[in-house]
């Protein structure tokens, strides 16, 4: 009885912080505003993903380009931002592909934010903690999308703490002046 009771004690503590940890992580994603000017930065890559039929481009600042030249981690301040687009699509339901065999992009259908700042991080257990950036993702409209799993965010990109985070690291690299 007393062993039950425990099992069922912990089951409900482990939920307890596994939502905690959600509403934390969601509160951390408020720190970013969406970046107006984003494309006012460089588009460092662009990529088709088949899987989801998407178009996507990269923007960042030159600074932050400048440093993964250098192979260095991104400075404070840095904002990527990922575009999605709807790719055009055939009759078939497949994406079209221009001259260069690309994705013809279509309308946005959300944006990807993450930034970085001094001091940034400090609240999450080192599990989960991906250094001092935080992540937002954005409807077509700009504002905040209340559906999306910022701890997924975070997971995901947490095994690349040799390239600061970011899987695009080496397009940075390359794309530097
Ligand atoms: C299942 C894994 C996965 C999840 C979850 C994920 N990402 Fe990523 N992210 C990637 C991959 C892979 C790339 C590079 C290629 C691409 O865009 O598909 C990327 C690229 C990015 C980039 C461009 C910088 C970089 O790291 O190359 C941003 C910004 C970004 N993601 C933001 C987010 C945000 C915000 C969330 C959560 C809402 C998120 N990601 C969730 C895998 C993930």
């Amino acid at each position: 009885m007393k062993f039950h009771y425990s099992v069922a004690i912990s089951a409900a503590i482990g939920a307890l912080v596994a939502s905690a940890l959600l509403v934390q992580v969601r509160a951390g994603g408020d720190k970013i505003a969406f970046p107006e000017n984003y494309a006012q930065g460089q588009l460092y890559t662009t990529f088709d993903r088949a899987d989801n039929k998407q178009y996507r481009e990269y923007y960042t600042s030159a600074a932050a380009l400048d440093a993964a030249k250098k192979g260095q981690p991104l400075p404070s301040g840095t904002v990527i931002t990922l575009v999605q687009y709807a790719a055009k699509l055939d009759a078939q339901g497949n994406p079209e592909k221009d001259a260069n065999g690309r994705f013809i992009k279509t309308n946005v259908v959300g944006y990807g934010v993450m930034e970085k700042r001094t001091g940034w991080g400090t609240e999450y257990p080192d599990n989960v903690r991906n250094g001092e950036w935080e992540y937002q993702s954005f409807t077509p409209e700009k504002k905040v999308n209340e559906k999306a799993n910022l701890t997924g965010c975070f997971n995901c990109h947490k095994p690349l703490d040799k390239e600061d985070y970011v899987f695009t690291y080496d397009k940075m690299k390359s794309a530097a002046k």
